[in-house]
């Protein structure tokens, strides 16, 4: 069946364009809407002729499963849909509603007349994806609305309601009712007005101050966009709208989506937009798994991230019990809650009056007889397992059949934990990232017998509270922690060998990281991972490590918190100062080791660190721990600061080239220091190297 299905109202042709999700201009639809397009002129009984869509989105734009695939360009390709459209003897009206974005506001802008429902989101938001509207919006949309506003929306990719179009030329009207029957009558009345066939190309762009407000926009978004083209790229082509003949125009803009479509900025935002869809399926668990409610909830412990998860909760609109040992903690802890809302409201992210209200959402109480009927309940109380146990045992007795039992452990094992009740079916991993009421990633961490309408239920809970749900196996640090376990051991040998914290944190910050190790582990309290690493060496202990971290911590320099770590820090600020200390103990630990520093170049430090994460992930893959590579991609990308424009180690691996990994991988095993087995490559590596292809395909 057609995509774009046919159907008559009289004298006026309806196109639906019919593609779910979102009507993505795909080589089908595209090939539909040129059939209706045809059978419609063909029919001597046609006056005009009515373009919309079905289901939830006029049109979300060209089709981005088809990216990187010949189909993209096929014809007849979404530029000639809309040269046809736009050349047609007989009007055609877009009836736009619900979505009209990037390729699908682009085609509406190449029909004669637009009318649109109110509320309709209305975008070019190619940017996000690193690229520009390639089939014209850079070159239409300015010659409709005011060319600031339409710059604006091209940049930043942000939609605005279609009712905000009023007066402007991008809709001739705006239906309240059932727009379909609204745009059937407008374009009755085009026919009976002779209202004619005008097209966007032909008007011009009016905007006497052009030049100066783009020389401004082009320095503004060079600030903002560092790490981006795409955005300069815009500009570029908008500027073009005014300049030039329209035709010209058209190829500026074709040349810069060109220049982009293939950068590893574009790959990686769109790699990040697929990854995040995707990070919800789970191919056992369909769609259609029944959910439990989730009306109410519980948070066990108060402290940093008890009070996070509580707020996260209470943001959503559902009330939370907190429970603490004792009185003091609690009063700590609920005072640190409204702290931050009164802070949020002081910045203005949230209504003054709104700071009582998630705080009357908030229950303090040192009673488990007070949670039982929660419909979850998250534990985030010390990580020693028998504390949870303890708790865990208690919340066994105390719940409600069919509350979902949570634990916000980082390291410790979700199975165990589970054991320690008579529901471990019940009993699921929350992982939320410090601080957890803005960090957007949750691991949720599903155990050998984690229900699948548990695990449905807690993904259905992320959206709602507004994190990306990620799902791991039950492992030591589960997938992210695993993975910096060894990114921060690498960067131990790096010191050891000859570098200092702050060429090691330049060096991976040049990459975009938001901190490199060891500002990142000053920030984290060095005390945590001194705490897991002792652990590791009982459990593990033929395990090669470098120690210097530890005699960081035996001297009390648990990082920030303290003053002082890795770096310095002076009373009440966040800024790290490297410490001639550090460097002494440095000289001194080298010596004591037998190792002659040598100097570390900055792309040595970038991939030792880069490739560490990919041997672990790879292996974390294999093992089944994490479904899918875009999986750890995303938690690295919103949980550990790793910069967007790179869109994740498996991605910059495959970048790369898996072939390239393996030799450089090779390569660091050769040089002799720290763990040289550590670099011998994941067999899923070598494979896939072999094989010529990504862990994304
Ligand atoms: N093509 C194909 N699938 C698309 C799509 C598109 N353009 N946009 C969204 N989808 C899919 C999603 O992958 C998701 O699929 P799933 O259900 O299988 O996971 C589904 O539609 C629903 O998406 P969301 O979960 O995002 O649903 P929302 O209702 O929250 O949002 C939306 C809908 C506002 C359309 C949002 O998906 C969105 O912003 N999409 C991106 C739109 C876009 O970037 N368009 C530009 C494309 S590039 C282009 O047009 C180039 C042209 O200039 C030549
Ligand atoms: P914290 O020390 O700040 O808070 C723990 C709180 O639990 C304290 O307020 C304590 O009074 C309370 N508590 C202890 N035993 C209790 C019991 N039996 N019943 C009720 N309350 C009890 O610790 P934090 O940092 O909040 O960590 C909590 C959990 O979250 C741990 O499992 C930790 O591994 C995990 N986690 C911590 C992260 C972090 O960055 N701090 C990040 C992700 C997970």
């Amino acid at each position: 069946m057609s995509q774009a299905p046919y159907s008559v109202q009289g004298d006026v042709a309806v196109i639906t364009m019919s593609n779910p999700p979102v009507n993505g201009l795909g080589l089908e639809l595209r090939r539909g809407i040129v059939e209706g397009l045809n059978q419609a002129l063909a029919d001597p009984a046609i006056q005009a002729i009515v373009l919309t869509g079905a289901g939830k989105a006029f049109s979300g734009g060209a089709d981005i499963r088809e990216f990187n695939t010949p189909k993209t360009f096929a014809e007849p390709n979404l530029g000639t849909v809309i040269d046809m459209i736009e050349r047609s003897p007989k009007p055609v009206v877009a009836a736009v509603h619900s979505v009209a974005m990037g390729g699908g506001l682009e085609l509406a802008l190449g029909c004669h007349f637009r009318v649109a429902s109110p509320g309709a989101q209305i975008a070019l938001p190619e940017v996000k994806l690193g690229l520009l509207p390639g089939a014209g919006g850079t070159q239409r949309l300015p010659r409709v609305i005011p060319f600031e506003m339409a710059l604006n929306m091209i940049v930043s990719g942000q939609a605005v309601m279609s009712e905000k179009f009023k007066g402007t030329r991008l809709f001739q009207e705006i239906i309240d009712g059932d727009l379909l029957t609204g745009a059937v009558a407008f374009a009755r009345k085009v026919v009976a007005e002779k209202l004619g066939l005008p097209r966007v190309r032909d008007l011009r762009v009016d905007y006497p101050n052009a030049q100066a407000y783009l020389q401004f926009a082009r320095n503004t978004v060079a600030a903002v966009a560092r790490n981006f083209p795409a955005p300069l790229k815009c500009v570029e082509a908008v500027a073009a709208s005014v300049s030039m003949p329209f035709d010209a125009g058209m190829k500026v803009e074709a040349k810069c989506f060109h220049d982009l479509i293939d950068t590893p900025e574009s790959k990686a935002l769109r790699h990040s937009f697929f990854g995040e869809r995707a990070a919800s399926k789970i191919p056992d668990v369909p769609d259609d798994t029944p959910t439990r409610p989730i009306r109410s909830a519980a948070v066990i412990g108060a402290g940093t991230m008890g009070g996070g998860i509580a707020m996260n909760f209470a943001n959503a609109g559902i009330p939370v019990k907190v429970l603490e040992v004792k009185q003091e903690a609690l009063d700590r802890g609920l005072g640190v809650i409204r702290k931050n809302y009164e802070n949020s409201a002081k910045r203005g992210r949230i209504k003054p009056e709104d700071v009582d209200k998630r705080m009357a959402l908030i229950t303090p109480t040192l009673s488990y007889s007070d949670i039982g009927d929660a419909d979850i309940v998250v534990e985030a109380v010390f990580e020693d397992m028998p504390v949870k146990e303890a708790v865990f045992k208690q919340l066994d007795e105390v719940m409600k059949p069919g509350a979902i039992l949570a634990s916000n452990t980082s390291t410790l094992d979700v199975d165990k934990i589970a054991s320690f009740t008579r529901r471990p079916q019940d009993v699921i991993g929350t992982h939320f990232f410090s601080p957890a009421n803005v960090m957007r990633l949750l691991e949720i961490v599903r155990g050998a017998k984690t229900g699948k309408d548990v695990l449905a239920t807690t993904l259905q809970l992320s959206k709602k509270i507004k994190k990306l749900g990620v799902v791991s196996g039950v492992c030591d640090g589960f997938i992210g922690n695993r993975m910096i376990n060894q990114y921060s051991r690498q960067a131990g040998f790096m010191l050891e060998e000859g570098a200092t914290p702050q060429q090691v944190d330049r060096a991976i910050e040049k990459l975009g990281f938001a901190m490199g190790p060891f500002r990142m582990a000053d920030l984290a309290g060095n005390d945590v991972g001194w705490f897991i690493r002792k652990r590791h060496y009982i459990e593990h202990p033929d395990m090669i490590s470098p120690k210097f971290g530890d005699k960081i911590c035996e001297l009390g320099r648990f990082g920030q918190k303290t003053g002082a770590g890795y770096y310095k820090y002076e009373a009440g600020k966040r800024d790290a100062i490297p410490d001639p200390v550090v460097e002494d103990m440095l000289v001194k630990y080298r010596a004591e080791l037998g190792i002659t520093p040598r100097k570390i170049s900055d792309d040595e430090i970038v991939h030792r660190l880069m490739f560490a994460l990919v041997n672990e992930g790879a292996k974390i893959l294999e093992e089944g721990i994490a479904l899918r590579a875009s999986d750890i991609d995303m938690i690295y990308l919103t949980g550990y600061g790793f910069p967007l424009h790179v869109g994740g180690p498996m991605l910059y691996a495959d970048i790369y080239g898996l072939y390239n990994v393996v030799n450089r991988m090779n390569g660091f095993a050769k040089l002799g220091y720290g763990d040289s087995a550590f670099w011998t490559p994941a067999p899923l590596l070598v494979k896939l190297a072999a094989e010529g292809k990504g862990f994304n395909g």
